[in-house]
């Protein structure tokens, strides 16, 4: 085992003095009132690995209003929230810094994927409740005892060993978000699925356990998965889990799928270069995904999740495969913009990520996001109407005419408009 005073060594080293003055803190604190702090879960782990500084979760072993508020009344301009309904609580940092305290608990699920019923416990009890042995680790910043480490289930061993192992046989009955949590715990830290806790994976997936969690619940943790840096990796695990099926029904070849994602991703990182202020939400990765799916099995995903923007991606859905035939047949360069614009933003991502980056569909789109966009037609509504034009629908369709003539380049400027709309004979050829 790891020795107190190694573990207090290395957490200077790796969190340096000043943090470590704050747990020193909250310890002596949360001692003086008798409920004992502990480091635990993700930042031990995290800790043990030497990653760079992780979020930061404390235990505590009895009321935690009561330290928070302590912290913050003794520990310079620390500030605390309190949340009565998950018996949480924050405590923040002038500079910003925060640390998030919670009750050592038990939770008792009453159905399987149900939310837990939770009680107070001890340190020992709150660990055995938690997903994987690896999260199941807390050290104490007791005075008495500061940086002791506490492993009952063999965390550390399992984290050399590169081992992902559920602490109990119903981890993942009670719990599925359990399993995609541990897929992502594996592709990040490069775990294997421990023998019988694979047999256990295998038994909850022949008991249909997805099937019983909420959309929401499903789907915060599939996002979480698509957002992972490595997502080739995810994907193929996803695959090696049995569980490309949460994300659609037919089977697919990885391979290409990841091919097309590593080019989606391409064309993200163009994005992202000319538009370095425009937000992307991940949606280009999951019309790659869902894209040639059985339409019905895909709108009714989208339906179940709360996907960001999910309407517009069934609209992509329905539309994409049509795109590429009509780009083809577009005679002038507002017909092809037309065509762009009736996709979303990922829309356009995931059309571009089926090409080659020399490919003409390529091309095409870029140069739409490029150039085409952000291009407004030289009178507004406001100048047409000055130029004696009643408002109204005939005035919306004036504009998009302009709009079209701008994009197909016969105008430039005010004055060019204002010739092309004599020549079509919408305005007098001549003005008051
Ligand atoms: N936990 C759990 N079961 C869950 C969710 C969380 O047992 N379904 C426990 C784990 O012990 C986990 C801790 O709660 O370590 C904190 O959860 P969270 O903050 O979601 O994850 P971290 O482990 O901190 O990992 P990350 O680096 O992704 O934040």
């Amino acid at each position: 085992p790891l020795p107190a005073t190694q573990i207090h060594q290395m957490l200077r080293q790796q969190w340096g003095d000043a943090l470590l003055r704050r747990l020193h803190g909250i310890g002596r604190i949360a001692a003086n009132l008798g409920t004992p702090a502990y480091l635990v879960g993700g930042c031990v782990r995290d800790f043990l690995q030497n990653h760079p500084m992780p979020d930061i979760d404390l235990a505590i072993e009895g009321d935690v209003r009561a330290v928070a508020e302590a912290c913050s009344a003794e520990l310079s301009g620390a500030q605390c929230t309190y949340h009565p309904y998950f018996g949480t609580a924050i405590l923040r940092y002038p500079d910003g810094f925060q640390l998030d305290l919670a009750r050592c608990r038990i939770e008792h699920y009453p159905a399987p994927a149900a939310l837990p019923e939770v009680q107070p416990a001890a340190i020992q009890a709150d660990l055995i409740r938690r997903d994987f042995t690896i999260n199941a680790m807390a050290i104490s910043l007791d005075p008495e005892k500061f940086g002791e480490f506490l492993d009952p289930y063999g965390g550390r061993t399992d984290l050399q060993r590169r081992l992902l192992r559920v602490l109990h046989p119903h981890s993942f009955l009670d719990d599925p978000t359990r399993i995609l949590r541990g897929l992502r715990f594996a592709v990040r830290f490069q775990l294997q699925l421990e023998a019988s806790t694979r047999g256990l994976l295998e038994e909850a997936l022949t008991q249909n356990i997805f099937a019983r969690l909420s959309g929401a619940r499903l789907w915060r943790e599939l996002k979480y998965l698509l957002e992972l840096t490595d997502l080739p990796a995810a994907l193929e695990e996803l695959g090696a889990w049995q569980l490309w099926p949460l994300l659609r029904p037919t089977p697919l070849e990885v391979e290409p799928l990841l091919a097309k994602i590593r080019r989606g991703q391409q064309e993200i990182h163009w994005f992202h270069r000319h538009f370095p202020d425009e937000k992307l939400c991940d949606a280009a990765v999951l019309l790659t995904i869902l894209w040639r799916d059985i339409p019905w099995a895909a709108e009714k995903r989208l339906h179940y999740w709360p996907v960001t923007d999910g309407r517009y991606i069934l609209n992509d859905l329905h539309r994409l495969s049509e795109i590429p035939a009509a780009l083809a047949k577009a005679s002038h360069p507002s017909a092809v913009a037309q065509l762009w614009e009736s996709l979303s933003l990922p829309g356009i991502l995931a059309l571009l990520a089926e090409y080659p980056e020399t490919d003409t569909i390529t091309k095409s789109g870029r140069y739409y996001l490029l150039k085409q966009r952000g291009l407004t037609s030289p009178l507004n509504g406001k100048d047409l109407q000055a130029m004696g034009l009643a408002p109204g629908p005939q005035l919306g369709k004036v504009l998009r005419h302009l709009h079209d003539a701008r994009l197909d380049g016969a105008i430039k400027d005010k004055e060019t408009a204002r010739q092309w709309l004599i020549r079509q004979g919408i305005l007098p050829s001549i003005q008051p």
